[in-house]
Order: C-alpha cells, then sequence, then structure tokens
C-alpha cells in the first residue's frame, strides 16, 4: 500500500480513516476524492497527522475521466471506497441521488479500477475495498441470530437497497474479472465528525440548544454500535490481511433501544454539560419513519478469528467520548448548524412527523 485513493474521505467515516491511515502508515500518500456533498466538509480534514501525505480532489465519483485519471496518474494501488448518499431519512424523501452515488458511482470506480489496472501491469498487489453496512441483511425479530456473511440480503430502504446493489457489484467484478475486491459491512457507526442528521451527533446538540430529542416510533429500535475508530482499524486489518474476494463482518456487539442510547447522552450531558438539565425532559416520541428496520446485529466471527480484530471501545466509553468531542468542537458543529440546507433538511424531515 502506498497510493491510496479513499473515496468520500471528508465524510465522517471517511476523514476518521483518513487520520488513521496517516497515523499507522507512515509511507503512505492519500489522494482523497470527495465530491463535498451536504455530508461532506473539509472542516473534518483540518489539522490531519500529516498533511504533506494527503491530497484533497474535489470530484465525483460518477466522473468516469477524473477517475480513470486519478489511478493512472498517481498510480493507486488502493482504493477504499467509502463515497456514498449515507442518510436513511433522506433516501425516502429522495432516492434518486442514492442509486446515482451508490450505484452508478461504485460501478464507475469498480470500472475504471478494471480497465486501469489492466494498464498498467495487472492487479497483482492492487486492491479494491468497499465499505458496506449491515442495513443489506434487512430487519431482525428480537430473537433472531445476528447477521452473518451469509446471510442472504434483503434490503428494505432505498438507502440500503442501492449499498446491496453495489455490493453485488463488487462481488461481480472479482467473479467475472478477477478485479481483486475486499468487502466490510459494517453496523451503526458513532463518533467525532458524524453529521448530525444521524441519531447520536442529533440528540447531542438538540440538547445543548434545550431543543426536542425526536425518537421515531416506540424507541424500541436496535441498532448494534461501533465507535467509529475502531471501524478504522478493522478496515485497515481488512487491507493487511484479508484474503481477495472475502467479506467481513464489522460490528460492537452490542444491542441497546435506541431510547437507551437517547437517555445515556442525556445523562452524560447532565454531567458535562449541566445547563438544561436534565436533559431527558425534552425527549420527544414522533411518527416513526416509514419502512423502519427493527433490530440489526452483526456476528464478528469470521474477522475476529481469521484477523484478529475486536472493537477496542466499548458503547459507554464510546459514547462519553464522543459526547465530550461535540463540546469541545463548538466551531465544528457551527459550521455545520449553519450550512445551507442543515435547517431546510430538519423542517423537511421534522416538522410533520
Ligand atoms: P457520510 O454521509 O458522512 O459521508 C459520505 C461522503 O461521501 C461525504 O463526504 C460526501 O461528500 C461524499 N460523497 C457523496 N456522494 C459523492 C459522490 N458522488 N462523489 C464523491 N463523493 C461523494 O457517510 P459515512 O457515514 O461516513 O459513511 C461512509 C461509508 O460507510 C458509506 O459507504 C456508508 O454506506 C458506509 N457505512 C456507514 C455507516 C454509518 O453508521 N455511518 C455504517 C456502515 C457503513
Ligand atoms: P440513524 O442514525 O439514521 O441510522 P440508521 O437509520 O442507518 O440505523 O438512526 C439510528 C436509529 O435511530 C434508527 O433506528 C432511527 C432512529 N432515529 C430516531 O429515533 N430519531 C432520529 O431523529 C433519527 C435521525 C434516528
Amino acid at each position: 500500500m502506498k497510493h491510496v485513493l479513499v473515496t468520500g474521505g471528508a465524510g465522517f467515516i471517511g476523514a476518521n480513516f483518513v487520520r488513521y491511515l496517516l497515523q499507522v502508515e507512515p509511507q503512505v500518500h492519500i489522494y482523497n476524492l470527495d465530491a463535498l456533498t451536504y455530508a461532506g466538509s473539509l472542516e473534518n480534514l483540518k489539522n490531519l497527522p500529516d498533511e504533506s501525505r494527503h491530497t484533497f480532489v474535489q470530484g465525483d465519483i460518477c466522473d468516469n475521466d477524473l477517475v480513470m485519471h486519478l489511478l493512472r496518474e498517481h498510480e493507486i494501488d488502493t482504493v477504499v471506497h467509502f463515497a456514498a448518499e449515507s442518510h436513511v431519512d433522506r433516501s425516502i424523501h429522495g432516492p434518486a441521488a442514492f442509486v446515482q452515488t451508490n450505484i452508478v458511482g461504485t460501478f464507475t470506480l469498480l470500472d475504471a479500477a478494471k480497465t486501469v489496472w489492466k494498464e498498467t501491469g495487472g492487479f497483482a498487489g492492487r486492491r479494491f475495498h468497499h465499505v458496506s453496512t449491515d442495513e443489506v441483511f434487512g430487519s431482525l425479530a428480537p430473537d433472531d441470530p445476528a447477521f452473518t456473511e451469509t446471510t442472504p440480503y434483503d434490503p428494505r430502504s432505498p438507502y440500503s437497497a442501492s449499498k446491496a446493489a453495489s455490493d453485488h457489484l463488487v462481488r461481480a467484478y472479482f467473479h467475472t474479472y478477477g478485479l481483486p475486491v475486499t468487502l466490510t459491512n459494517c453496523s451503526n457507526n458513532y463518533g467525532p465528525y458524524q453529521f448530525p442528521e444521524k441519531l447520536i451527533p442529533l440528540m447531542v446538540l438538540n440538547a445543548v440548544q434545550g431543543k426536542p430529542l425526536p425518537v421515531y416510533g416506540d424507541g424500541k429500535q436496535i441498532r448494534d454500535w461501533l465507535y467509529v475508530e475502531d471501524h478504522c482499524e478493522a478496515i485497515y486489518q481488512v487491507l493487511k490481511q484479508g484474503k481477495i474476494g472475502e467479506t467481513y463482518n464489522v460490528g460492537g456487539g452490542n444491542q441497546p433501544y435506541n431510547i437507551e442510547i437517547v437517555r445515556e447522552i442525556c445523562a452524560i450531558l447532565d454531567e458535562l454539560h449541566p445547563q438544561g438539565a436534565p436533559h431527558d425532559r425534552l425527549i420527544t416520541y414522533v411518527q416513526d419513519r416509514p419502512g423502519h428496520d427493527r433490530r440489526y446485529a452483526m456476528d464478528t466471527t469470521k474477522i475476529q478469528a481469521e484477523l484478529g480484530w475486536a472493537p477496542r471501545h466499548d458503547l459507554k466509553s464510546g459514547l462519553r467520548a464522543t459526547v465530550q468531542w461535540y463540546l469541545e468542537h463548538p466551531e465544528w458543529v457551527q459550521s455545520v448548524l449553519q450550512q445551507e440546507g442543515y435547517a431546510a433538511w430538519l423542517e423537511r424531515n421534522y416538522a410533520k412527523r
């Protein structure tokens, strides 16, 4: 791994991964291709561990000429593909962007990598890593076993359907053309730099502002939460040791109800930000998300056994570190809250619930 193309590296997980990789791989140069949609920001890339080994390129993963040029010009040996439309609620309001970026964009990258790598020495020593989600597996009943790598796909939202399609394309390029791919399907991430449309940062920022904390339905949906740095480490282990053509499930191994997460955030804020306590008075049950998946759970036996990966952060300490990060980064928070379109999104998603 010398010249790495990271897509979506100005978004939440991508930016955390750029930081992580610059730290653990002192020789690597990262080319970071990101369109800077509402979800991406150069604020997420300030104060990188080593700026000189990071080159930011603003552009679209659907732009075939640009992607081919980057792969050739910078002799990219490794692609780590994060770029996506990633929010389920937005996929309900506007699915077209999800089809475009998640499906067409992934196809564009795969095809460009196949073409350029074939022309320039072949596939040996090269790798295309695709970052995907547990949501492709659908929704679990309370007593169902956790998802494994062989659980059949059953996506139920435009977001998860578009990610499922992208996963299928990645595997098709491996089986049909021999493109050296690996995949990770990961559960819900949380941590620094997450855009406050997702549950945890939305609740933290709303609570600090004394705004209602909108819990969908009965709040008893279950997610398997993973601290973002643990996800970055899992991807890194797959890049280093993962077998070509293989998929690895990644998750935090916990099963809280959403309402428990929200209550825990309130309790942490009562301690760290006592103005406005008790924050749980702001909890407001609102109309559920259509087609809302009830439960996700990941079986991570394979990555633990084959690659020795396990999460380092438990949910309690990870949540505390996350709340603290948002409290300690008011400039970042302000830049996001003032972003054009954010207030309109809140209005669109929450006003009529
Ligand atoms: P995010 O929405 O925070 O960031 C996505 C990034 O992709 C943004 O920087 C955006 O500007 C960029 N982007 C969007 N469309 C683009 C395009 N057409 N061309 C170039 N760049 C584009 O997402 P995230 O939460 O960081 O998720 C990253 C990846 O991880 C996604 O593929 C997502 O499906 C997957 N994933 C996320 C989670 C999670 O909990 N957030 C869990 C598992 C898997
Ligand atoms: P989210 O962070 O959007 O991730 P995903 O839908 O990909 O799992 O939501 C996490 C859970 O929190 C999900 O069950 C929906 C719920 N939720 C709320 O109850 N209220 C909210 O305002 C949001 C954004 C999510």
